[in-house]
C-alpha cells in the first residue's frame, strides 16, 4: 500500500451577494467535490476548504443597490449559499468567511510582510472619483464602452462580453455606478506587487507542472509573454480590510489579495474546529501536501499567477500543485445572468428535484475544455434513460429479485461460467478505470467509464436468464444473483463520489454496516458481502420525471428570456445555434481586404493601436485592441480582413472608420484574420 498522501482542496470562494445556481456549482464545486470524495475513498488525507469571499465593490454594489449594509448583505447570502451547498453534498472539511477576525490578521500579516521586506511599491496615480458622492471609483464602480469589443456595459476591471482584461482609463464613456455620472481623474496613491520581478521565479514554477489543463498552461503563458505589471494591492474603499499602515488608514486591501489567502484563514479555522490549532500547517507549510485549487476560467490569473507570487513573497508556503480551471457552463443555450434573473437557482431546483440527478447531469455535461449548455431536456434524458432506465433498472431488478426468489438473502456463489468471470473481471477492475479519469479531474470521462460498467451489469443479467434459471437451474440462478448483489455493492461505492446521497441510500438497501463513504474505493469491486446476508426491502433509486414538470421549468426561462429588451439580449445572450441568418443579412456586411500600411501605439491606452490601411484607393483609419497581441512593426503590409461598412466610432477621441477581424481563443490569445496569398486591396469577401 502506498503512503496517504496529503490533499488540501479548495474551492473558489463564492462572494456572499447572491444566491448561488447551477453554473457556479458546475464550474468550481461540484468538480472539487467528486475529487474530493474520491481521493477520501482512496484513504488519502484530504482537507475541503471553501467560504464566502465577503468584501469587494460586488459586495458593496448590490449592499447599495438595497440600501442596506453590506453586512446585512453578507450575512445573508453567507448562509443562504452554506445552506445550498449541504443540499447539494459538498462535503467542505470547513466553511468560512473572509470578514472573521482570523482572516483579517491573515491579510494583514501578508500585506504587512511583503511592506517590510521592501516588495510592495509605493506609487501615486490618478484615478476615477466620483465628485457628487464624493469616493474614488475603484474597478467596478466604473462602467464603460469596452475599447476592445465595443459593447456597452464593460466593468473599470474587465469586459465580461469579449473577457478582456481592462483598466478603467480605458474605457469609452466611463460612468460612475453610483451616481451615473460621469467620474473625474483625481490624484491618489496605492501600493502595488510587483508581479514583474517575480516573473522568472513564475516561469519557473509553471514549467515544473506540465500535467496542468492545456487551457489553464495557455492562459498563463499568454500572461507571462505579455509581462507581469505591478497589481495595485490597496483600494480608496471603506468596506474591506483595512492597510495595516498608520499613514493608510483609509485604504483597504485589494480584495482579490486578501481571498486567496482566505483558503489559509479558512484552514487555520479549520484546525481551531478540530482542537488542533496548529494543524493547518501540515498542508499549508509543508511540500509533501499537494494544493488543488478548483476554480473558473475567469479566476485562472489569480490563483495561477497572483497567489502563488504572494506565497512566494511571503516564504516557507507550499505552493499551488494544480488549479483545475473549468469553463462556463450556459443555460438553454444562453448566459446565466444573475442580474435578468435568466438561471437556474439551486434552492430553486431543489423545490423539484433530489440533488443527485443534477449532479448526474452536471458531471456528464461538465465544462472541462471548452463551454457547455445545460439543457431541461438534456437533464431529463439523462435522468429517465440513463439513472432510471440502466443503474436503476439494474439494482432494482437485482434486488426485487432477491427478494421475491431467495428470501431476501444473498444466495451462494458456486460455479462460474465464463459470463460470471467476465464480469467479475469487469467489476474488478472497474475501480481503477473509473478512477484514473478522476484523479486527471476528468469527470466526464470517469462517469462513462461508470455507466459503461452499469451498462454491462445489464447486459449480464439479461444474458443470464435468471427468471429462466430460477426454475430450470437454481442453483445457477442463486449464482447469478449473488454476483448481482456483489456488483450493487460495488457500483454503491463506485457512484459515492457523483451521487453520495443515491449511495448511501443503496447501501442502506443493501444493509451494509458503516458508511459507503468509509470503504475503499480499489477494493470495491472484489470485496464481497457474505452468502446469507440479509438484505433490506428494495425501494427503487430513481424516479422518472414527466414531460409537463420539464415544460414547466424551460417556460419559465422563456418567460425571463422573452420580457428583456432587446439591447439586453443582444448583450448578455450566448449566440444560439439556431440563430440563422440570410444570404441577404450576410451581404449586408461589406468585408474587404485591406493592407496596414501604418501602425502605431495610441498613447495612455495599453491595449489600443491606431491603424492606416489602404483598401483599394482608399486609406482609412482604424483604432483596434490588438496592442496587447502585435507590436506595431509587425504588422506593416500585413493584408488584413476589415468591416468596410461600418458607422465610425470615436475610441479615446480617435475615429476608428472600419473593423478589423480576428479571433480570440480561452486564453485571451489573439490572431488577426488575413488571406492565404497576396491579393489586391480592396478585393471583396463573399
Ligand atoms: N469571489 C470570487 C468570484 O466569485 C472568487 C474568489 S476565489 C478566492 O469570482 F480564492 F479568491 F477567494
Ligand atoms: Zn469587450
Amino acid at each position: 500500500m502506498s503512503e496517504k498522501q496529503k490533499i488540501l482542496v479548495t474551492s473558489a470562494l463564492p462572494y456572499a451577494n447572491g444566491p448561488l445556481h447551477l453554473g457556479h456549482l458546475a464550474g468550481a464545486y461540484l468538480p472539487a467535490d467528486i475529487y474530493v470524495r474520491y481521493q477520501r475513498l482512496k484513504g488519502n488525507d484530504v482537507v475541503y476548504i471553501c467560504g464566502s469571499d465577503e468584501h469587494g465593490v460586488a459586495i458593496t454594489i448590490r449592499a447599495e443597490q438595497e440600501g442596506v449594509a453590506p453586512r446585512h448583505i453578507i450575512d445573508r447570502f453567507h448562509e443562504i449559499n452554506k445552506r445550498s451547498f449541504e443540499r447539494f453534498g459538498m462535503s467542505f472539511d470547513n466553511y468560512s468567511r473572509t470578514s472573521l477576525p482570523m482572516h483579517h490578521e491573515t491579510a494583514q500579516e501578508f500585506f504587512l510582510d511583503a511592506y517590510n521586506k521592501g516588495i510592495l511599491k509605493k506609487k501615486k496615480e490618478k484615478q476615477f472619483y466620483d465628485e457628487e458622492a464624493r469616493m474614488f471609483l475603484p474597478d467596478r464602480y466604473v462602467e464603460g464602452t469596452c475599447p476592445i469589443c465595443n459593447s456597452p456595459g464593460a466593468r473599470g476591471d474587465q469586459c465580461e462580453q469579449c473577457g478582456s482584461d481592462l483598466n478603467q482609463t480605458d474605457l469609452i464613456e466611463p460612468k460612475s455606478k453610483v451616481t451615473g455620472k460621469a467620474p473625474v481623474l483625481r490624484e491618489t496613491y496605492h501600493w502595488y506587487f510587483p508581479l514583474g520581478d517575480f516573473q522568472e521565479r513564475l516561469k519557473e514554477y509553471l514549467n515544473s507542472h506540465p500535467d496542468w489543463k492545456e487551457n489553464v498552461k495557455n492562459y498563463c503563458y499568454g500572461w507571462i509573454k505579455q509581462g507581469l505589471k505591478d497589481r495595485a494591492v490597496t483600494r480608496d474603499l471603506q468596506w474591506g480590510i483595512k492597510v495595516p499602515l498608520e499613514e493608510a488608514k483609509d485604504k483597504v486591501i485589494y480584495v482579490w489579495f486578501e481571498a486567496v489567502l482566505g483558503y489559509i484563514s479558512s484552514t487555520k479555522e479549520w484546525a481551531q474546529k478540530i482542537g488542533q490549532p496548529e494543524r493547518w500547517k501540515d498542508y499549508w507549510q509543508d511540500e509533501t501536501c499537494r494544493l488543488i485549487h478548483f476554480i473558473g476560467k475567469d479566476n485562472i490569473v489569480f490563483h495561477a499567477i497572483m497567489f502563488p507570487a504572494i506565497l512566494m513573497a511571503k516564504e516557507g508556503y507550499a505552493l499551488p500543485d494544480n488549479v483545475p480551471a473549468n469553463d462556463f457552463l450556459n443555460l438553454e443555450g444562453g448566459k446565466f445572468s444573475t442580474s435578468r434573473n435568466y438561471a437556474v437557482w439551486l434552492e430553486e431546483y431543489l423545490e423539484k428535484f433530489p440533488p443527485d440527478p443534477l449532479r448526474f447531469c452536471l458531471s456528464a455535461i461538465a465544462p472541462e475544455t471548452k463551454d457547455s449548455d445545460f439543457s431541461w431536456k438534456d437533464f431529463q434524458t439523462r435522468n429517465n434513460s440513463e439513472l432510471v432506465g440502466i443503474l436503476g433498472n439494474f439494482v432494482n431488478r437485482s434486488l426485487t429479485f432477491v427478494e421475491k426468489h431467495f428470501e431476501n438473502r444473498v444466495p451462494e456463489q458456486k460455479q462460474s461460467d465464463d459470463l460470471d468471470q467476465w464480469i467479475l473481471k469487469r467489476i474488478s477492475e472497474a475501480p481503477e478505470q473509473v478512477g484514473k479519469a478522476l484523479d486527471k479531474f476528468e469527470l466526464r470521462r470517469s462517469l462513462k467509464a461508470f455507466m459503461d460498467v452499469c451498462r454491462d451489469a445489464n447486459k449480464y443479467f439479461n444474458d443470464k436468464e435468471p427468471w429462466l434459471t430460477v426454475r430450470s437451474d437454481r442453483e445457477r440462478c442463486g449464482t447469478t444473483l449473488n454476483i448481482c448483489i456483489q456488483i450493487s455493492k460495488a457500483l454503491a461505492i463506485l457512484m459515492a463520489p457523483f451521487m453520495p446521497f443515491t449511495a448511501e441510500k443503496l447501501w442502506q438497501l443493501l444493509n451494509l454496516d458503516g458508511e459507503v463513504h468509509k470503504q475503499n474505493w480499489s477494493e470495491a469491486g472484489s470485496r464481497f458481502i457474505e452468502v446469507g446476508h440479509r438484505l433490506n426491502k428494495p425501494e427503487i433509486l430513481f424516479s422518472k420525471i414527466d414531460d409537463p414538470v420539464i415544460e414547466e421549468q424551460i417556460e419559465k426561462l422563456k418567460n425571463v428570456a422573452q420580457s428583456d429588451t432587446p439591447e439586453q439580449r443582444e448583450k448578455e445572450e450566448a449566440l444560439p445555434e439556431t440563430n440563422l441568418i440570410s444570404i441577404e443579412d450576410f451581404k449586408k456586411v461589406d468585408l474587404r481586404v485591406a493592407k496596414i500600411i501604418k501602425a502605431e501605439k495610441v498613447e495612455k491606452a495599453d491595449k489600443l493601436l491606431r491603424l492606416d490601411v489602404e483598401i483599394g484607393q482608399e486609406k482609412r483609419q482604424i483604432v483596434a485592441g490588438i496592442a496587447e497581441h502585435y507590436a506595431p512593426e509587425t504588422l506593416i503590409n500585413k493584408q488584413i480582413i476589415v468591416v468596410a461598412n461600418l458607422s465610425p466610432a470615436k475610441i479615446r477621441g480617435l475615429e476608428s472608420q472600419g473593423m478589423l477581424l480576428a479571433a480570440q481563443d480561452d486564453s485571451g490569445t489573439l490572431r488577426l484574420l488575413t488571406v492565404d496569398a497576396e491579393i489586391g486591396t480592396g478585393a471583396k469577401i463573399s
